[in-house]
């Protein structure tokens, strides 16, 4: 194929893909409608269904890294890098530093709720077990107070949630278990270094953090979402999240 006939191929494949059906996972409107109505599908007129890359979105690279997530999937990580930037600034470890970085990608790009859990099991396949299971329990961390390292509960969750709100039940059985746990202190210092107010004028770049992403973050070569692993799957959702079946 020439340049010219490859670029009109290209251009046909991405009208094509505009003219799919798209039909949200349930996921995305239960609640605005109710779940147990069946979906209501827009009308096909005989086009085909989306079954990979959305158009309407900005296209990932064929192997994609932990940073192209960000950068193409991602909200705004300022919050992210600022606390992976203020762990570094006090002294933390490197896979303190890494676990801060990654420790909200669920609500960066995900799912909101049990944020901790998505998030820890995303990066689980590449990061040190530690790292994994701190950003696990940094989700039931967050509510509990620890005057030895000087943190408060957020008076932002006061503002959130109310001041008489109660964690859930698993929410507290996950801090006990973690309270007594070796790597309580990793967990503990993602709730340190997690920055509650963005600060506009602190400008972090994620290139700041390439050489210890490379050190703690097993980067599949196969690209995040092709490796087989068991979040493998996760990751195409996030790369696909219109896809059919
Ligand atoms: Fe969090
Ligand atoms: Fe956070």
């Amino acid at each position: 194929m020439s340049t010219l006939e490859r670029a009109e191929a290209a251009e046909r494949a991405l009208s094509d893909e505009l003219d799919r059906v798209v039909v949200k996972s349930v996921i995305y409107t239960s609640g605005e409608r109710d779940p147990r109505v069946p979906v209501q599908r827009p009308p096909d007129q005989g086009k085909l269904y989306m079954m990979g890359h959305d158009p309407r979105l900005p296209r990932m690279p064929e192997r994609p890294t932990l940073f192209d997530f960000f950068k193409y999937r991602f909200g705004p990580a300022n919050h992210l890098m600022q606390s992976a930037r203020l762990a570094l600034k006090n002294g933390a470890g490197e896979n303190v530093v890494m676990a801060c970085l990654v420790h909200d990608i669920a609500i960066a790009g995900f799912i909101r709720g049990d944020h901790g859990y998505w998030g820890a099991q995303l990066v689980e396949p590449y990061v040190d077990e530690e790292v994994s299971w701190a950003i696990r329990y940094h989700q039931a961390l967050r509510f509990f107070p620890d005057p030895s390292v000087g943190y408060d509960y957020p008076a932002m969750y006061v503002k959130l949630f109310g001041a008489d709100y109660q964690p859930d039940e698993y929410i507290q059985r996950d801090y006990r278990y973690a309270r007594d746990h070796k790597w309580y202190m990793t967990s503990r210092m993602i709730c340190v270094n997690d920055l509650y107010a963005f600060d506009p004028s602190v400008q972090v770049q994620l290139e700041e953090f390439t050489d210890i992403v490379g050190r703690n973050f097993r980067q599949p070569k196969e690209g995040l979402g092709f490796d087989a692993s068991p979040s493998a799957h996760m990751w195409r959702t996030i790369m696909w999240p219109t896809k059919y079946l």
